[in-house]
């Protein structure tokens, strides 16, 4: 498998591949690969002739240094699991610090319209400027026909939507439903570090979720939100961080459900210091 640490010869290789019938895809990540990473990719092989994976662990979208340094890092594990599903149509790319962001490792600041503004935007500051900086150099080194998200960080594929129509890059940015563990917890880098009995406990968060799809089709939200905290309320294990139930196209949180609307629930919570979140559609 080809794996390039510098930009400069990614592009090369890309431009040599390129033909008038080439199309090339792009998943970016952070590395520390699993299932739900591999869907995406999957997706990518499926829809182009060359995929690019960008395993990059971006230092300025994390909020919190101790987050930032314990990210699992594990790009050799990570190369083997790209292997099984192709070594000649998927290129890695795996660039230093430097490569990216050169002597000056700024975020740009972004409007994204009020979609930075709630959930993680809330709580993790400066987040999505960070998201949006990266994937926007990204976007410029590796200049992908298609790009894929995971649903799992539904937020964030609603960003890189808004800044590619913001800036107004030609890359079609696809949408990826969420692959869980058997037990419902969604497949997330993080979850390396629950313990066993950790991870079963975590089930709760999507059997929570479920139970919130259903009581949306007859209860009012307020009363939905308030049973949602009583369910960590004195948890052994877990806080939670928030709940919110919003319009899936704005993310603005429900006043009064409109039959014409889309919504979601969204939940991040803490296990120890480990931050999980997840997500459902409601209708
Ligand atoms: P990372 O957390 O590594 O995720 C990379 C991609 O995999 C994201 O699009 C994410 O939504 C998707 N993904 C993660 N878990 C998933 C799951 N269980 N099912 C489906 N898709 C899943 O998200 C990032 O990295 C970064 O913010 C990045 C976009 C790479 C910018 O640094």
């Amino acid at each position: 498998m080809r794996v390039y640490t510098s930009k400069a010869e990614l592009c090369a290789f890309i431009s040599k591949e390129s033909t008038s019938t080439f199309s090339l895809g792009f998943v970016p990540t952070m590395g520390a690969l699993h299932a739900g990473h591999l869907s995406l990719v999957n997706a990518a092989l499926a829809q182009n002739t060359l995929v690019v994976v960008s395993i990059f662990v971006n230092p300025t979208q994390f909020d919190n240094p101790n987050d930032l340094n314990t990210y699992p890092r594990t790009l050799e594990e990570d190369i083997q699991l790209l292997e099984t599903l192709s070594k000649t149509t998927i290129v890695v790319y795996a660039p230093s610090i430097d490569d990216i962001y050169g002597s000056e490792m700024d975020s740009e600041r972004f409007d994204f319209g009020g979609l930075e503004l709630q959930m993680e935007g809330k709580f993790r500051t400066g987040h999505f400027d960070g998201v949006g900086t990266i994937v926007k150099h990204l976007f410029e080194i590796v200049k992908p026909d298609n790009a894929y998200f995971g649903e799992k960080d539904f937020q964030q594929l609603q960003i890189i939507k808004k800044m590619v129509e913001i800036t107004q890059l030609s890359v079609n940015v696809i949408g990826c439903p969420i692959e869980r563990e058997p037990n419902g917890l969604a497949m997330s880098s993080r979850n390396i570090r629950l313990s066993i009995e950790e991870k079963e406990t975590a089930a709760l968060i999507y059997k929570i979720l479920q139970s919130v799809k259903e009581k949306f089709r007859y209860e009012n939200h307020t009363d939905i939100s308030n049973w949602v905290t009583t369910q960590f309320t004195n948890h052994p294990l877990f806080e939670l961080e928030y709940f919110q139930i919003s319009d899936s196209i704005n993310l603005v949180p429900i006043q009064q459900k409109n039959q014409s609307k889309t919504y979601r629930a969204f939940i991040a919570v803490f296990a120890r210091d480990v931050r999980l979140i997840d997500n459902i559609a409601l209708n």
